[in-house]
């Protein structure tokens, strides 16, 4: 047989195989490109099972990794890594929820240990979608970039992690993993932040709870885990250690990552252990570079592989307004303070693209370049999805298209300087992803929201982007 021959399946109910079948009367088309692994097939397809899978998968009795490895929905975060959100959820990776109509977790932090959300019923559930090459409702987030054409997390985690493939096929038919390969580290050990980012909220700020108690009143159900307290985060870091010799990458993000304690916690030790090769990337906003004493940069000297996604939204007036506490001179002190003391770090911008700053990141990315404080390529673009009254594609019809040209422009000019088109393909998904849908709609909310948060800080968005002024005028 050949391996494009394709066999059907009849199973009893304790998942015996009754018999195969040559037929292809079925819908076939539909499953031919799916990989199902013979040992899951056992236990989830009772009965008749009119899908088919290739000769090839099924005679090697088990994975059959080119095919795991190139599906569209597989992803290495199950079996490398957990992820604690900053109010206390066990989520598998970053890129899974919250979203706005899909409360989802793996356990809670104050009740739930790592080890029981490693294989919860929940996480058994993803890893048999994965190998089943089934999507799976957690991992929204990535096809929606990738059906834009942005890389996704699962491409990215894939693309780092995939010399550990083997430990997928040690994965039992219910989709348990006895071992736990915590090579990943992606844990917010609080909520703790020192700004209130428009497009941020409560769950990743605690700076930002005040004001969203007068925007909501009291806390809503949904907020009731509202500031990670440290308790949560030293739980989280006692149960984490005993994986240091073996982590490879820690992604630091939070609340703030540069103010909080357990990331020092972290990188103190590794110096201890002699772990200078552990990839360290970060979120941060910029805002100081020295904690309780420690200067961040003593540290990051010691790291072969630091990579800083500033997060930073704007420039001048502007930056300041989108993520208040910000200080303009400071955030450009501590970039330059970087890039003279560690100039092995890599040092990106790592915009979240709203609404908002529209049309003044692409003079901030430009200024920048201008500056000599990044180069052209060093720009990761975040895109804001919700709150959907902050995305950018609720821009009227007229103003999108003049803000197409003006990408447009923005990318001729990239082409001018970069040595490659990651970065220009990057701001064309933008272009793609402005125009895909209208979503005007959210438009009453958008501004409704920004005057009731320019009430609260005694702010006024129209003198700060008055580019955008006309959404303002009734
Ligand atoms: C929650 S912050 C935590 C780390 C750090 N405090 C920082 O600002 O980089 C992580 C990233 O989320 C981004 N972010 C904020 N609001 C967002 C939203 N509504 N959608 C997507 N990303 C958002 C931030 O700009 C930042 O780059
Ligand atoms: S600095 Fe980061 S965590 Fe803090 S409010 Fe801004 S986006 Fe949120």
């Amino acid at each position: 047989m050949t391996t494009d021959q394709l066999i059907y399946v009849y199973y009893d109910d304790e998942g015996k195989i009754l018999s195969y079948s040559k037929n292809s009367d079925s819908n076939f088309e539909e499953f031919k490109f799916k990989m199902i692994p013979f040992k899951f097939m056992k236990k989830f397809y009772n009965g008749l099972d009119t899908r088919a899978f290739t000769v090839d998968t099924l005679t090697i009795e088990g994975l059959h990794s080119e095919e795991v490895k190139n599906s569209k929905y597989f992803c290495m975060a199950p079996w490398v890594a957990l992820h604690t959100a900053a109010d206390g959820k066990i989520l598998p990776c970053c890129a899974s929820p919250p979203q706005e109509d899909y409360d989802w977790d793996l356990g809670k932090v104050r009740t739930t240990s790592l080890k029981e959300a490693w294989n919860s019923s929940e996480m058994r559930k993803l890893r048999v979608n994965m190998v089943t090459d089934t999507k799976s409702k957690a991992c929204t987030r990535c096809y929606a970039f990738e059906d834009l054409g942005l890389s996704s997390y699962r491409q990215a985690l894939n693309y780092r992690f995939m010399k550990h493939y083997d430990v997928v096929k040690d994965t039992l038919d219910d989709g348990t993993l006895e071992n736990m390969n915590l090579k990943y580290w992606d844990f917010r050990f609080s909520n703790i932040c020192n700004f209130k980012c428009r497009t941020c909220g409560p769950h990743y700020s605690s700076k930002w709870l005040s004001d969203a108690l007068k925007l909501y009143g009291k806390q809503r159900p949904t907020d009731q885990s509202w500031g990670g307290s440290k308790a949560d985060g030293d739980s989280i870091l006692e149960q984490i250690l005993p994986f240091a010799e073996s982590v490879e990458e820690i992604y630091f993000a939070g609340g703030e990552p540069l103010i909080t304690p357990q990331h020092y916690e972290i990188l103190n030790l590794l110096i201890d252990m002699k772990k200078f090769d552990v990839r360290l990337f970060y979120n941060t906003n910029m805002s100081t570079l020295t904690f309780q004493g420690q200067n961040v940069l003593d540290l990051w000297k010691k790291f072969k592989t630091v990579k800083i996604g500033a997060s930073l939204d704007g420039n001048y007036k502007r930056g300041e307004y989108l993520r208040t506490g910000q200080i303009w001179s400071e955030t450009i002190s501590n970039t330059k303070e970087i890039k003279k003391v560690t100039p092995h770090v890599k040092f990106e911008l790592s915009p979240t693209i709203s609404i908002m700053n529209s049309f003044n990141l692409l003079d901030f990315h430009k200024e920048w370049v201008e500056l000599g404080l990044i180069n052209v390529e060093d720009i990761c673009l975040n895109l804001v999805l919700g709150p959907e009254y902050y995305r950018i594609d609720i821009l009227p019809e007229h103003i999108k298209k003049i803000l197409v040209e003006r990408y447009k422009e923005h990318i001729k000019w990239i082409n001018q300087h970069a040595t490659s088109r990651t970065v220009a393909r990057r701001f064309e998904a933008i272009i793609e992803f402005i125009q895909k849908e209208d979503n005007s709609h959210h438009l009453p909310d958008f501004v409704s929201m920004t005057n009731k948060v320019d009430e609260i800080r005694d702010e006024k968005f129209v003198d700060v982007f008055p580019e955008l002024k006309e959404l303002f005028i009734d």
